[in-house]
């Protein structure tokens, strides 16, 4: 069986899916997750030039993509105020606050995409009636369900930032799409770790029967928002060169590369730890080659450059790849 097939094999059988019941399992380390999201909070933007021109075929599917995500990302306010209110035994009051910074979040991504419809000339997207009657549904349903719901919207939104970093042919929207997906990659990571931990609970009295239903349900409704994205950003998909079975292989991939889920909670902390040793190293090293190096073209901008006009050239893009190479020297490792 091949790599592929064991990860469709996995999605459609919900035993495999759903995490090992195992009494030691760890919990959810909130105060590692708490320290992670304290030091993600001061992640900086990428610089946005304030037009930015793309190739016509690509311009439309472009926009509405991002008016898209742009409704999805700004409307996760609630979920911070129901879990500061929630008596949820898994919930501790680090865990609340990585809610309320996750959320937070999720509002800088909303005005990440907003700046770039902006610089694309367009306008976000009202609130749609069938958009408000989901809305309206989510709201109805459990604090746990709902983080299900969110967890199928982060895979998503994850598999099309990485679309739009690997295929925009621009440097901009290609370095707000990096940070905005290891943004979503954490609360992918978050997530699977706090839904180890609702499974290893003493409060879920039948946890192997627990664990199937909520993967069939995980399953059901990240089939439906597949095929939702594929038939609705269809043109986009198919300007980037993804087919709708490429769409659905890489977010399986993004499942099953959290089940078994793991706490990466320390290794995220870790990650805070390297960076910080990292800035007190290049701190020391400055009288060596004054702002020299953090504006040096990476490999990719240089291969950017060269294809580019110039009106998508900006110092921004150096900051922004030289970040996203520190992020991938730290990036915490996949578990087997
Ligand atoms: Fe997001
Ligand atoms: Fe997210």
């Amino acid at each position: 069986m091949t790599d592929r097939s064991l990860e469709v094999h996995r999605l459609r059988d919900g035993a495999r899916l759903a995490a090992p019941i195992d009494e030691a399992a760890p919990r959810v380390d909130s105060s590692a997750w708490l320290e992670w999201f304290r030091h993600n909070r001061s992640r900086t933007s990428a610089s946005v030039p304030a037009s930015i021109t793309v190739p016509p075929e690509l311009r439309d599917a472009l926009v509405h993509a991002l008016q898209v995500f742009h409704l999805g990302e700004a409307g996760e306010g609630r979920v911070a105020k129901e879990t500061a209110c929630s008596d949820d035994p898994v919930l501790d009051a680090a865990l609340v606050e990585c809610v309320e910074l996750y959320v937070r979040e999720e509002g800088r991504h909303a005005r990440e995409l907003l700046v770039l419809l902006r610089a694309l000339g367009a306008d976000p997207l009202r609130r749609t009636p069938a958009e408000k009657l989901f809305r309206w549904t989510r709201r109805a349903i459990g604090l746990r369900q709902k983080m299900l719901t969110i967890v199928v919207a982060e895979i998503v939104g994850l598999v099309f930032y990485e679309l739009l970093n690997e295929r925009v042919p621009h440097a901009a929207i290609a370095d707000t799409a990096a940070r905005i997906a290891a943004d979503e990659k954490a609360h992918l990571d978050f997530q699977a770790a706090l839904f180890r931990s609702i499974l290893a609970h003493p409060s879920v009295p039948f946890p192997r029967a627990y664990a199937a239903a909520v993967a069939f349900v995980f399953a059901a409704v990240l089939t439906g928002a597949v095929a939702t994205v594929a038939i609705d950003q269809r043109r986009l998909l198919r300007a980037l060169g993804c087919s709708p079975v490429e769409l659905a292989r890489r977010c399986v991939a993004e499942v099953a590369a959290r089940f078994p889920l793991d706490d990466r909670g320390a290794t995220y902390a870790e990650r805070v730890r390297v960076e910080s040793s990292l800035e007190v190293a290049a701190s020391e090293l400055t009288f060596l080659e004054p702002a020299a190096r953090p504006s040096d073209p990476t490999s990719r901008d240089r291969r950017r450059q060269a294809t580019e006009p110039n009106e998508t050239r900006n110092g921004a893009s150096d900051e922004a790849c030289a970040a996203r190479d520190a992020a991938r020297i730290t990036r915490p490792r996949r578990a087997a």
